[in-house]
């Protein structure tokens, strides 16, 4: 364990400086890792409840044994407590998680996480660089490079804060109804779209889900919060095509 704060790694990228930091938490006790891009925190392995919810919820939204093995997509990598929890279910057959930034890939790859180490050798998941909004805005070649026009049965969202307040001006347009009824082209009949917010449930994102998606609903995700010393929550939210 080490007692002193380490940046592990650190990457201009074209959305800003992209960094991984490892801390010791005396609140804690235990190593914190954390991704920051600029100034701002993108992640933390302190706060991975409503991160690990966003794959528990999404994916107990898809019933019946007939769509078995599932095929899912996570966008947006971070430290990969969404894409461990997507594996844990043995529904899963695979998985495609698609994360903007190589570096963030690479600190995957070159076992800078130990604790995501499963990742990258379960056969079940791929890891792929690209930009998941243009992806999603695109049938072909879709969210998988090797087949194009290929659906799925989940495809679970935490790359922004919240559809408001978005890392880049371009990811806006997808969190409008236009750009959530490109997504559901790209899903199976029965499909499921989640989505995780650090904001509390909007409804304004509840009334735009519900006009294009066949059902639409905001769980609140609570966890403690030992640097508050207070309860925190995130918002999951949960869209299904029929
Ligand atoms: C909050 S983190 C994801 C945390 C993740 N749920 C976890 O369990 O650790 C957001 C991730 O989205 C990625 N990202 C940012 N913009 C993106 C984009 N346009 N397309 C795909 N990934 C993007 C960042 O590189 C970062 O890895």
């Amino acid at each position: 364990m080490s007692r002193r704060f380490e940046e592990l790694d650190w990457q201009p990228s074209p959305i800003g400086e992209i960094s991984l930091r490892r801390r010791f938490d005396p609140a804690v006790k235990v190593d914190v890792y954390e991704i920051k891009l600029d100034d701002e925190f993108l992640m933390s392995s302190l706060f991975t409840v409503a991160e690990i919810e966003l794959a528990r919820l999404g994916l107990a939204a898809l019933t019946g044994a007939d769509r078995e093995p599932l095929d899912v997509v996570v966008g947006g990598l971070g430290l990969g407590y969404t894409a461990q929890a997507v594996l844990d279910d043995p529904r899963v057959g695979s998985l495609i998680v698609v994360d903007k930034l190589g570096a963030v890939i690479g600190w995957h790859r070159r076992g800078l996480l130990p604790f995501a180490r499963l990742l990258t050798e379960d056969p079940r998941c791929r890891l792929v660089e690209g930009d998941f909004f243009a992806l999603a805005g695109s049938d072909e070649p879709g969210f998988d490079p090797d087949r194009p026009g290929r659906r799925f049965d989940a495809v679970l969202l935490d790359i922004d804060h919240s559809p408001s307040q978005v890392l880049h001006p371009s990811h806006a347009a997808f969190y409008r109804s236009a750009g959530l009824r490109q997504l559901t082209g790209q899903l199976r009949p029965g499909g499921v779209f989640a989505l995780w917010s650090n904001d509390p449930p909007d409804d304004a994102v509840l009334a735009t889900l519900d006009e294009v998606f066949a059902t639409a609903r905001a769980h609140v995700v609570t966890f403690a919060n030992p640097i508050q010393g207070r309860q925190s929550a995130n918002t999951v939210y949960v869209a299904t095509t029929t």
